[in-house]
């Protein structure tokens, strides 16, 4: 499977089966590695309302047919009256897909809309498990996560919104995943952070590997 970096929490996950495309803000997101108008995508999961996750996934999925998985609310709010297929599920939910399956997992976030839940995704295809921790806050039941076995974490290390750097070191250690790729960090002033201190931090573990990966890199899992 390839995973490419699109900047900020943005990533195109692509394996035999399809693309999917997590968290597509590209409009608006001075790092953003490509625009909204070239993203392909089978799939479009979205962790949660805010606008620097959302992005642009309404309009890609226009333009591309694409499917749109989230949490009930916000794809009831944001995504069902646009009209647009959805896969809707909530936390701790695994949803088939054409690609594989998501698991909907939690995460200490606010979810942008009234009533509902933001969350994380494990998303299973090609016999890979890779785990996107949308915005999240530590929490001890990250520690859970450790069962998945996963191939790889894309953790966020920005601070001020979700986990610092100092954190994701924590959850890391809770995780175990077998890589992990620092994201939603660089892209406004609030979050500014050094990824290579982050993976020299992780590297003194001896746990997992780190790939920093600038936006539009990609590596082969
Ligand atoms: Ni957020
Ligand atoms: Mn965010």
């Amino acid at each position: 499977m390839k995973i490419q970096f699109l900047g900020h929490a943005c990533f195109l996950l692509e394996g035999s089966p399809g693309k999917v495309l997590v968290d597509p803000f590209l409009s608006g997101n001075p790092l953003a590695a490509k625009t909204a108008d070239e993203v392909e995508a089978d799939y479009i999961l979205v962790s949660h309302g805010h606008h620097d996750h959302v992005g642009d996934a309404v309009s890609i999925a226009k333009r591309t047919g694409a499917v749109i998985c989230s949490t009930v609310e916000v794809a009831g709010e944001l995504f069902e009256p646009e009209g647009l297929e959805v896969v809707a599920g909530n936390i701790g939910g695994r949803l088939p897909t054409s690609f594989g399956s998501v698991k909907l997992v939690p995460a200490q976030h606010g979810s942008g809309v009234s009533g509902g839940l933001a969350c994380g995704f494990v998303v299973e295809m090609d016999g890979k498990k890779i785990y996107h921790a949308g915005d999240t806050g530590l929490f001890a039941d990250l520690q859970l996560l450790q069962d998945e076995e996963l191939d790889a974490a894309l953790l966020p290390i920005g601070d001020y919104y979700t986990m610092g750097p100092a954190d994701a070191v924590k959850a890391v250690e809770m995780i175990r995943p077998g890589l992990v790729i620092p994201m939603h960090y660089n892209t406004f002033p609030a979050i500014k952070q050094d990824p290579q201190e982050f993976k020299k931090s992780v590297d003194e573990l001896d746990l997992c590997q780190v790939a920093v990966l600038a936006p539009g890199q990609s590596l082969e899992l």
